[in-house]
């Protein structure tokens, strides 16, 4: 594998489950693949779980691990060519990206939409400008449209819990007070479209993803009605996709909080969220506090998915 932006850069998705599992059971039996290796981690954006997950599963591999928080002491960047430099940003992507590949073998990127023009967030123009200047295999930290690590631990995590062969999975829109972009719930839907559960997306309308993303799931207004019989219920915010609105909040509805009342209409549901979550915003302290909440073991398969994903990186630079 050269760079991981989607679900499809991974190949075979049962292969790669399958490798999660192995690699789960022992995650060190790698540990000299990626001897004098290093990665590079490049932050445009806050993170927690990305950050730490993702170099503990380089330093499983053996690699040597680097971490640039591009607002936070490097040079500001300026993204657009043509632009006249004369403001606060010294130094252009165009210079920055080679210079940083000199020091690196492979390098992550998370770089979020920056809800100043939808068809620009949507063209990933910053990590698409990493992979073509580069020269290194460049995978997705969550970028303006895709979170794919997050989604590929998720579906470890449902795969590990389900008791069915083939699950009711819910992504459920949830209020928060701030706009989210929606890499998580179209990554979300884009892995779960490409396995064979039963697939529902809920949210108020207004809140339509991009059909790109909705593929073949159920779209169901009535929130209730969506959690009925639910085997996993997946709450995310996102802000609004369709225009004229996009990146807007168009409600902050608490009547959209998942609580226990909604829970109790699901099959026992577990609870998914990707973290960080707003409690009683998006989830009541109960819900997720209670057994059916996975999102701790949802974080830690994070490592996981980051550390199939390095290894395939790792075996593709092996290859050349
Ligand atoms: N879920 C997730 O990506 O968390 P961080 O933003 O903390 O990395």
């Amino acid at each position: 594998m050269r760079n991981f932006t989607c679900v499809q850069d991974l190949g075979d998705l049962n292969e790669a489950l399958q490798e999660a599992f192995e690699i789960k059971k022992d995650r060190f039996q790698f540990s000299t693949l990626g001897k004098n290796k290093t990665l590079l981690m490049i932050f445009f954006n806050s993170s927690l779980r990305t950050r730490l997950s993702t170099q503990k599963a380089a330093m499983n591999l053996g690699m040597n691990t680097m971490v640039l928080d591009v607002n936070q002491g490097a040079w500001k960047l300026e993204t657009e060519r043509g632009v006249i430099m004369d403001g606060d940003k010294p130094e252009h992507l165009l210079e920055a990206i080679p210079v940083m590949a000199s020091y690196c073998d492979v390098i992550g990127v998370r770089a979020f939409a920056l809800f100043e023009n939808r068809d620009e967030d949507y063209s990933e123009k910053i990590i698409n400008q990493f992979i073509q200047y580069s020269g290194r295999p460049v995978f997705s930290m969550e970028a303006a449209t895709r979170h794919p690590l997050q989604s590929f631990a998720d579906l470890i995590t449902i795969e590990e819990y389900k008791t069915t062969p083939r699950p009711k999975v819910v992504l459920t829109w949830a209020p928060h007070p701030k706009a989210l972009p929606q890499a998580v719930p179209n990554s979300f839907a884009e892995w779960m479209n490409a396995t064979d559960y039963d697939f529902v997306i809920t949210h108020p309308k207004g809140y339509e993803l991009d059909a790109q993303f909705v593929g073949n799931a159920t779209v169901e207004y009535d929130q209730a009605k969506a959690f009925e019989g639910a085997d996993f219920i997946y709450a995310k915010n996102w802000s609004a996709f369709q225009e004229p609105h996009y990146g807007e909040v168009l409600s902050t509805d608490r009547a959209w909080t998942v609580d226990t009342a909604k829970m109790a209409l699901t099959n026992n549901a577990h609870f998914m969220h990707c973290l960080p979550v707003r409690r009683n915003m998006i989830v009541t302290d109960d819900v997720i506090e209670s057994d059916r909440s996975i999102v701790i073991p949802e974080a830690a398969n994070r490592e996981i998915s980051a550390q199939v994903v390095l290894k395939k990186i790792l075996e593709g630079l092996d290859a050349k």
